[in-house]
Formats: C-alpha cells, sequence, structure tokens
C-alpha cells in the first residue's frame, strides 16, 4: 500500500509537471485501486493540495458505471455537502473533508458486487481544477470446493479420454479457477492426454460457480495415484488456494501373471483341514479362474477355492488358470499342497498274557508323514516314553490298561492312541476282606464279600462250619478278578471260607463268626424299641433310645470292662487278704521269739492250710507256700 501511495504519488507529481506547465490546476492524489470484501466498509481516499482557505474549494464525487457513463455522488462547495439522491450509493456513501491536510475521505458502507467502478474525485479551486480516480475491487470468497470420482472402473488400453471426475467451486467473485492435480502434478490439458474445461455459471447473485470435469487416457500407473483439485480464487491484497479430498481410480487392466498360494491355515497342513487356496492375477479385477488338480476342473466363483476336510488323496499341485484378455493365451499359477496325516495307532501284542515274574514288551505305531511321539499312561500317569513299552518282572499290579498316545510335535491337534490290556497270569490272591473277625447278634443274617484277583479268573466257593448253605447275593467277574458277596445266617459261633481257584493255585481266607447272645433290651428289635419309646414316660424314653443306639460293639466293650474291673477288685482283695497274712505272720514271728516250743505245733496247722488253699487258688497257694517255707529261714 505505501509502495502504492509512493507510486500515485510520483504519478502525480509527473501529471503535475506535464499538465500543471500547461495551465494551473489542482493537484489531486488517489489510490488506483481500493480493495475490500463484499459486504464489509470501502474506504477511498482523495488528497489534494491544502488551499489556505477550505472554503473556497469544491469538492466532487463521481462514479463511472459499466457503460461509462458518469454519475456525480456527492457535492460540496463553501456553504454545504449534498449527497445525490436515486444512485445505488445514495443511502450507503459519507464524505468526510478535511481541510488542514486537503483530504475528501469518501465510504461506502455494505459494498456490493454492483459497486465494482472507478470512483472520480473532482477539486475545483481558484487556482483551477483537478480530478483523480480510483477503482474499487469487491472480492467473495468461494465456497469450499467439492470432488466427485467415477465409480465405474476405466480400462487402461481405451484409446478415448476417460472421464476421471469433476471438481466445483461455488460463489466466488471474482472468478476462481480449478486445477487438477494427479499425485501433486498439476494436469495440463494436453491432446488426447488430459483434458479439463471448466463451465462457469454466473449466478442471479452475480457471483461465479466453476465446474471443471477431468478426462485423461488412464495408464496402469494410475491405479495407485490420488487426483484432486485446487480452487484459486482472489482476496483483497492477494490470492488463495484450497484444496480437494483426494480420490482414486478404479483403473482396470488384464491380468499377466498368476500366483497362487495357500492362504490359510498357516503353517502345515493336517488331514481334516479346511484348506483355502488363492488365486492372485497381477490385473484388476480378478478375473475367472478355473483351479485344476489333477484331472478335475473346477470354476471358480472368486479368486478363493475353500477344500473341506481335506486327506492325503488332496495333496498335490494345483493351478490356478485364466485367460488372458489380450492375447488369449491360458495364464496360470500353481501350489502344491500336502496335508500330514497320522494313521490309526497300532497296537502289538494284542490283549498279552504274561506270567508272573516274566518280562512284556509291546509296541505302539502310527504311520505318519511327520515324526511322531509316544507316550504311554496307564490309569491316566505317564509310565514310558517312545513307542516300545517294557514291562518287567510282571505282578498283578501291572497287569491292566496301557494306552499309548501318539502325537505329532510339530502339528497340534494331530494325535491318535491305542491301548493295550495286560493281563498277568497266576494263582489267585485274595485282597477283601481285611477284617476277618465278625461279631453278630444270633439268628441276623449278614453279607459276606470276598475279593479275589488272579488270571484266569478265579473262581470262588463259600463254605460254612456249621454246613448251611451260603446265598450268593452278588457276584461280579471281571477278566481279571472276581467279587463275590453271600449272606449268611448268625446261628452259633461259626467259621466261614471264601476259597478262590484257577488252574494256577488257590488262595483261601477264614471268617470266623461270634454269636452274641443278649440278655438285656439291647436284644429287642428295633420295633419293640419303637413301642416302648411311645409307651414309655419321657424319662425312659431316654434310656431306652440310648440302649438302642448303642452299636453291638460298644455292649461289648463294655461286657469287657466288667469283666475288667472283677479281675482289678479280685487282684486287690488277694493283696489285701496277703497283706493280712503276712502281717499275721510277722507278729506270730514275734510271739514265737516269746516262746519256741509252742511254734512246732502251730507249724502242722498251717500246712493244712496250705493244702486246703491250693485247691482253690494257684496263686495263692504260691504266696502261703513261700510263707509256709520261710517260716523255717526265719527261724534260723
Ligand atoms: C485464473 O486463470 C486465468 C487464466 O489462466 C488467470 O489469468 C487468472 O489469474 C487466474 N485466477 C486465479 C484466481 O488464479
Ligand atoms: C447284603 O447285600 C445286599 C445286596 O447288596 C443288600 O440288599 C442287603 O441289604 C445286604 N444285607 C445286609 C445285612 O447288609
Ligand atoms: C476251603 O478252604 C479251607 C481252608 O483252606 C478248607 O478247610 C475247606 O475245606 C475249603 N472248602 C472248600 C469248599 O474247598
Amino acid at each position: 500500500m505505501a509502495v502504492r501511495d509512493i507510486a500515485s504519488l510520483l504519478v502525480g507529481v509527473l501529471l503535475l509537471f506535464l499538465t500543471g506547465g500547461v495551465r494551473a490546476g489542482v493537484e489531486v492524489n488517489m489510490e488506483d485501486r481500493v480493495e475490500v470484501m463484499r459486504g464489509q466498509t470501502a474506504e477511498i481516499n482523495c488528497i489534494f493540495m491544502p488551499s489556505d482557505d477550505v472554503g473556497d474549494v469544491m469538492i466532487q464525487w463521481l462514479y463511472t458505471d459499466s457503460a461509462s457513463v458518469t454519475h456525480t455522488l456527492y457535492y460540496q462547495d463553501s456553504a454545504m455537502g449534498i449527497v445525490e439522491k436515486d444512485t445505488p450509493f445514495s443511502d450507503r456513501i459519507s464524505v468526510n473533508v478535511t481541510g488542514a491536510t486537503g483530504t475528501a475521505l469518501l465510504t461506502i458502507t455494505d459494498v456490493k458486487l454492483g459497486d465494482e467502478q472507478e470512483f472520480i474525485c473532482q477539486i475545483r479551486s481558484k487556482d483551477g481544477t483537478g480530478q483523480g480516480r480510483t477503482l474499487l475491487k469487491v472480492f467473495e470468497t468461494p465456497e469450499l470446493p467439492t470432488i466427485e470420482g467415477y465409480q465405474t472402473g476405466i480400462w487402461v488400453n481405451n484409446h478415448e479420454l476417460s472421464k476421471i471426475g469433476a471438481c466445483e467451486t461455488k460463489n466466488g467473485y471474482p472468478k476462481p479457477n480449478i486445477t487438477w492435480y494427479r499425485d501433486k502434478m498439476p494436469l495440463h490439458n494436453f491432446p488426447d492426454e488430459v483434458d479439463s474445461k471448466p463451465v462457469v455459471v454466473v449466478e442471479s447473485s452475480r457471483l461465479f460457480s466453476v465446474k471443471s470435469e477431468l478426462s485423461m487416457r488412464v495408464m496402469r500407473a494410475d491405479k495407485d495415484a490420488l487426483f484432486y483439485c485446487e480452487v484459486s480464487y482472489y482476496v483483497p491484497g492477494g490470492m488463495r488456494m484450497t484444496e480437494t479430498r483426494r480420490i482414486q481410480v478404479n483403473v482396470q487392466y488384464p491380468s499377466t501373471a498368476i500366483t497362487m498360494s495357500v492362504e490359510s491355515p498357516q503353517g502345515l497342513i493336517k488331514e481334516g483341514d479346511t484348506v483355502e487356496l488363492q488365486c492372485l492375477g497381477n490385473g484388476n479385477p480378478q478375473p475367472a479362474f478355473t483351479l485344476k488338480h489333477g484331472v478335475t476342473e473346477t470354476i471358480l466363483d472368486s479368486n478363493v477355492a475353500v477344500l473341506n476336510n481335506v486327506t492325503r488323496l488332496n495333496n498335490g499341485v494345483y493351478h490356478c488358470t485364466t485367460l488372458d484378455m489380450d492375447t488369449y493365451e491360458e495364464i496360470s499359477g500353481n501350489t502344491t499342497l500336502f496335508a500330514n496325516y497320522l494313521d490309526d495307532a497300532v497296537v502289538d501284542p494284542q490283549d498279552p498274557v504274561v506270567s508272573q515274574g516274566e518280562e512284556l514288551t509291546a509296541t505302539c505305531n502310527a504311520l505318519s508323514s511327520l515324526k511322531t511321539h509316544t507316550v504311554w499312561f496307564k490309569d491316566g500317569e505317564e509310565v514310558s516314553k517312545g513307542h516300545t513299552l517294557r514291562l518287567k518282572d510282571a505282578m498283578f499290579d501291572t497287569a491292566g490298561t496301557y494306552v499309548c498316545m501318539v502325537t505329532v510335535p510339530q502339528i497340534e491337534g494331530l494325535e491318535t492312541s491305542g491301548s493295550l490290556r495286560v493281563f498277568v497270569q497266576g494263582p489267585p490272591e485274595i485282597t477283601e476282606p481285611l477284617t476277618r473277625d465278625i461279631e453278630e447278634s444270633k439268628d441276623t443274617t449278614i453279607n459276606l464279600s470276598c475279593h479275589a484277583r488272579g488270571f484266569p479268573t478265579p473262581h470262588i466257593t463259600w463254605s460254612a462250619s456249621d454246613g448251611q448253605d451260603l446265598k450268593m447275593v452278588t457276584e461280579e467277574i471281571t477278566e481279571d478278578s472276581i467279587h463275590s458277596t453271600v449272606s449268611i445266617k448268625v446261628t452259633s459261633d461259626m467259621n466261614a471260607f471264601c476259597n478262590a481257584s484257577n488252574n494256577e493255585g488257590v488262595a483261601s481266607v477264614a471268617y470266623s463268626i461270634k454269636a452274641i447272645r443278649h440278655t438285656t433290651t439291647l436284644a429287642t428289635t428295633t420295633s419293640t424299641t419303637t413301642t416302648s419309646t411311645t409307651t414309655s414316660s419321657p424319662l425312659s424314653t431316654t434310656t431306652v433310645i440310648a440302649e438302642s443306639a448303642i452299636p453291638p460293639k460298644r455292649i461289648k466293650k463294655e461286657k469287657n470292662g466288667v469283666i475288667i474291673a472283677v479281675v482289678i477288685i479280685c487282684i486287690l482283695l488277694l493283696a489285701i487278704l496277703g497283706a493280712v497274712l503276712y502281717f499275721l505272720y510277722k507278729k506270730g514271728k514275734i510271739c514265737g521269739r516269746s516262746g519256741k516250743q509252742d511254734l512246732t505245733k502251730e507249724k502242722s496247722t498251717n500246712d493244712n492250710i496250705v493244702v486246703e488253699m491250693k485247691s482253690d487258688n494257684t496263686e495263692e497257694a504260691v504266696l502261703l507256700g513261700i510263707n509256709g517255707d520261710r517260716k523255717p529261714a526265719g527261724e534260723q
């Protein structure tokens, strides 16, 4: 602005020289142009040489319309200033005259597009007449530009230009420009290559809308290119630009090579997997493929072929083929499928029988395309690694089911198993019962159980010492064990036998059954107890319940207690008796010292007592005997 001011000042001075030289006039300085946004306020300044008396100066503002007709806007003389009526500016202008500095400032508010005219400031004084001109430029920023790409695919070998898309910018002033870009490089029109002609529309508002459609010859490389538009427009004092978003073009071109791959699963394939084979042409879009494997041909719907539940029969080379649209030659790609397998485990020998103390070797083999790993389990616990199982020094505990698990470490989930049933030959071994002494109430029926193992399966026979026929309750037989339960009636103290035998030997176990006779209410049956419970007083009820609640074993214990108490009391009595006798003897000895002659007579009496006591109780006899023997010793 400053530069422009100085420039116009110089021009003014030059004009002064050119014109002023001829005849006297007034020097007027104005800017060439004033730029303002639509709707804002424009200020156009008019500077003239200050006069000593402003009152002598006549100021006139005029404008030239598009038809080059000049109209007066404002007039001022020494008396007053008048705004001309009936002009487009009448109610939007004001003039501010400052005599001291010699300025007449024209202010236009709410600038319209139509205000873009040339404004003239004319000064008349006694020195003469002078005038200056300023062009008012009005601007409007266009709306943000839009871009639209044509979605349909474009073949590269098209000899005509293809439409890429259209950009539009609306309501700008003055007319904005649209420039197309491909990957940051502007596209210039070029015959048979690029064509983009803008279509300009002048809206009723006098604003400009511009639309530009790009057509060009598409190449393969354009498939990755980013296209966009740049809109440039003037603003007061300069120029601005905005860009649209980027669009891509669906460039289509034929495939010249096919690649094929196993898309899933990743890594090694196993039988049973669902395999996806992918055919990929280097063109766009993907052509129609035919999948070939051996003699079978399949036309694919897409570029992916799905093989469900593959087996080793699916193994081999697969080809994807398509027709080259240019040369009509077949092009193809291939890949190899290999489904790894693990066959069922084969265990050898089957259901082996081994004698006790002997050794058994078994193997578990499963055919696989990969290295396998074998582990043997028995009852869920690992017992051996490797495909050979060696069982040394077989015992009954060695017998059972062995499971071999064969896995392929390289592929998770590829596994198989086999089982081996081992029988250990040997004479029966009775493992149950553990307690063989039974006490039961007389006349009750009880169950006796006996479990024997051995191979061949033992046979169990039962017998009772009272000759009764034992009734079979249950009998469970497995290949190497037998579990037998019989019911037996307790008639008296008796023995029962469980005899197990096979052709390797026999084993037997004896049960000693003690029949208990009940003499108290304890012997009464439950029904009796119930009756007494209902009829008795609360106190007796408690007693009955307590008695009936005591199990037979506890009764036995109590009985034992009574016996023990009796024995202790007897021993205590004997001890007291002994002490008394000893005391008497001691007393007698003291007495004997006073009179020796009486002693022999008493001795014979004592001997008699010994004999009598002996027949009653040995313990007492011994005690007394000592006493008797000692007597002579005490005399010495
Ligand atoms: C628009 O293009 C024309 C012609 O190339 C040029 O004269 C004018 O300055 C341009 N306008 C803008 C705003 O870039
Ligand atoms: C004996 O066993 C059978 C069958 O298990 C059972 O029904 C019965 O109650 C048992 N008898 C006794 C006295 O435990
Ligand atoms: C069972 O074994 C016992 C003792 O070995 C024997 O006394 C009895 O006779 C045997 N009974 C039978 C039925 O074999």
